[in-house]
């Protein structure tokens, strides 16, 4: 081979440097199992599961690079406190975030969601309008503790399961237009645009897009911010699917994408591997001084340890575009894998295989728990967990539309898990006609967001 030529390319960019056994299960434990947990696969104990995929947020394994900055604890700190100045590992990551993302101001948080309560809390309104496409849950709820009303605003192809449109995600211009028409400018508190948007099959937005909302925004001085949890999957679907983008690098996309916001809610268990924090990012001071004195009521300080490991994972995730390349890889393997058999969401999506319920199990009505009735029987047949994750939207709940989501933790499997998947899932559906319907057991004891108990129909 020539030295100059590129020879094999490296298709995984890492090797396992630590690893957690697993005990195969038998079919007998597992339904012993799934009766225990009242045929809720959120309830199986961790040590009975083989393949975990009801998440991919803050599930993803550590590099070494982050292990050693765990261990290695240089900086004994308080976590973002009112003398975050002198701190060296907020110093740091603020430093790795500003020459990623281009915002000059961060306030780090717990979470995701506590970063958007922060937010929320002082740039939504009450009794005004919030203009978004399909928000996370935890991001609708916070609007609307304001007194805000949030009004959906995202492309009608967002619930088109099987149109092979590559933007889904985007935000359907003439509907903000209409809302701000309708309503007047000043009774907008933001227009909030989610990044390859989770609830109806992690479908990105395009950078056209963007800049559209970012033009009418502007001209009506209507603050834009982005819920950026998975900024890195949507800059990577740009690249690969916009005309224009395929010469430019991730990072570049990643910083355009960034640069059309005013503000940035983060949860870092996503794009950013790691087991939690999350941060809001802005551009000015008097934001960023009332986001962190708010950060700082509510309690919600990141601890020192896990800046540094966020640090580290910036450092990592952006090295080189190996990492997205392979994550975004093996989750179309899967998509592959059972696109031709199994009713999916189309196209492929960064994190996660959405099936369409309706079509998987058409018999089954929705008050029959037909997501939980095919969790439990693929748990059955294989030890794989999947749960019936967040709640769909209101617009999606409205047309009927039920998913059930197959996350994929970053880095964590291998191909072989993945056929595993394939194979459960493949043989679910051959057997479809056998999956019973579930009905809720009434529990006064167990509030509506305590995992449900179940019976067979
Ligand atoms: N935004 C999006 C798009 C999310 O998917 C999530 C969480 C959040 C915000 C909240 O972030 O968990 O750090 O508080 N999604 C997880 C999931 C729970 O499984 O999709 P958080």
């Amino acid at each position: 081979m020539e030295a100059s030529s590129l020879g094999v390319t490296f298709s995984v960019p890492y090797e396992i440097a630590a690893v957690r056994p697993l005990r195969q299960t038998t079919i007998s434990e597992r339904l012993e199992a799934l009766r225990a947990a009242h045929l809720n696969t959120d309830l199986i104990p961790q040590d009975l599961i083989y393949i975990d995929l009801s998440t991919d947020s803050g599930v993803s394994s550590l590099s070494t690079n982050q292990l050693a900055a765990l261990s290695g604890a240089k900086f004994v700190e308080p976590g973002m406190g009112l003398a975050v100045e002198g701190s060296l590992a907020f110093a740091r990551l603020a430093g790795e975030a500003e020459r990623i993302f281009g915002f000059p101001f961060l306030v780090p948080t717990t979470q995701g969601r506590t970063a958007e309560r922060i937010w929320t809390k002082i740039n939504v309104r009450p009794g005004s309008f919030v203009c978004g496409n399909m928000l996370f849950p935890s991001t609708r709820n916070h609007i609307e503790m304001n007194g805000a009303k949030l009004v959906d605003v995202v492309c009608d192809s967002a619930h088109d399961l099987t149109s092979h449109e590559a933007f889904k995600g985007n935000v359907d211009l003439t509907k903000l237009g209409a809302v701000i028409a309708g309503h007047g400018a000043a009774k907008i508190s933001c227009v909030y645009v989610e990044l390859a948007l989770n609830a109806c099959g992690g479908h990105p937005v395009s950078l056209a897009n963007l800049k559209e909302v970012r033009a009418i925004t502007a001209a009506h001085k209507i603050p834009l911010f982005l819920d950026g949890c998975r900024v890195l999957e949507n800059s990577f679907f740009i690249k690969e699917r916009e005309s224009g983008c395929q010469q430019r690098t991730i990072l570049e996309i990643v910083r355009e994408t960034c640069a059309l916001a005013d503000g940035v809610t983060m949860s870092a268990l996503k794009d950013l591997l790691v087991p939690s924090g999350g941060f809001i990012m802005m551009r000015d001071d008097a934001s960023y001084r009332n986001a962190s004195m708010q950060c700082f009521l509510d309690g919600a300080q990141l601890p020192a340890n896990s800046m540094e490991l966020l640090a580290a994972a910036l450092e990592d995730i952006f090295a080189a575009e190996s990492y997205i390349t392979q994550r975004i890889g093996q989750v179309d393997y899967l998509w592959r894998r059972l696109e031709s058999v199994v009713p999916l969401v189309h196209p492929a999506a960064g994190h996660a295989v959405f099936i369409d319920l309706n079509a998987f199990v058409p018999e089954l009505a929705p008050e029959q728990f037909p997501a939980e009735a095919l969790a439990g029987f693929i748990y059955q047949v294989s030890g794989i967990r999947v749960t019936k994750g967040p709640p769909m939207a209101p617009s999606q709940a409205a047309k009927g539309t039920q998913l059930l989501r197959l996350a994929v933790p970053a880095r964590k499997y291998l191909r072989g898990h993945l056929d595993d998947i394939a194979e459960a899932v493949l043989y679910a559906y051959a057997k479809r006609a056998e999956i019973k319907g579930l009905k809720k057991i009434a529990d006064a004891k167990r509030s509506n967001y305590d995992p449900a108990h179940f019976v067979e129909l």
